[in-house]
């Protein structure tokens, strides 16, 4: 694989993006970076009382692996980090030197396709509706014992969309080259073969 081949995977939360990157860069051997984990970290920072600009500007890779940073309380406050410009503007380097590592990267975010990687060979912007993506979220937190209920995930969900979606620095949208994807009624393994296929399709241009 010619390096620095990116694939660009963006969507709101819980649209499936996750894990279509994961079955994707396994599949191709590709590295994969979850970017929400760098907003989740400095949203985690924040709820400890650091400013969210230091946050961002002490990132370590060691910050990433925290078993914490899967609650409901830190996508809220990496959802709010993430909308200050200094905080973005500081893990930009990070991410873009990720996409130009050997072997090709995949990246799943928000901003991949529009910002971070706008030259991405393949762009897939993975949707669904809030509810479907409000139970899949819910599922995942009851599963690992956290007690919340599906309205207070699906009104987490849709104040992250409207947050995530409306701000002014690099808001969620698909890039005008993005192939769009609704996951609503699709099961994994069809997600995974669509975005299989489209990749192949890329890589035999
Ligand atoms: O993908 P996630 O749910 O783990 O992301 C958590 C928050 O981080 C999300 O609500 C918005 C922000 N984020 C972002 O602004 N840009 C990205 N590329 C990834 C995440």
């Amino acid at each position: 694989m010619k390096d620095g081949f990116t694939v660009a995977i963006d969507g709101p939360a819980a649209a499936g993006k996750g894990t279509v990157s994961r079955a994707v860069a396994e599949h191709f051997g590709f590295a994969h970076l979850d970017t929400g984990l760098l907003y989740r970290a400095v949203g985690a920072k924040v709820l400890e009382g650091m400013t969210a600009e230091e946050a961002a500007l002490t990132l370590v890779a060691g910050d990433l692996d925290n078993d914490q940073l899967r609650t409901n309380a830190v996508a809220e406050a990496a959802s709010k980090a993430a909308a200050i410009p200094e905080v973005r503007a500081a893990l930009v380097d990070f991410q873009r030197s990720f996409a130009m590592r050997a072997g090709g990267a995949v990246l799943d975010g928000r901003d991949i396709g529009t910002v971070i990687c706008p030259d991405a060979q393949v762009k897939l912007f993975v949707t669904a509706t809030p509810e479907v993506r409000a139970e899949r979220r819910f599922a995942e937190l009851a599963a690992k014992g956290f007690d919340v209920t599906l309205a207070e995930v699906l009104a987490e969900v849709q104040a992250r969309d409207a947050r995530d979606s409306t701000r002014a620095e690099a808001p969620l949208k698909p890039a005008d080259d993005a192939v769009e994807m609704d996951t609503s009624t699709m099961d994994i393994a069809t997600a995974v073969a669509r975005a299989i296929e489209l990749i192949k399709s890329r890589i035999a241009e």
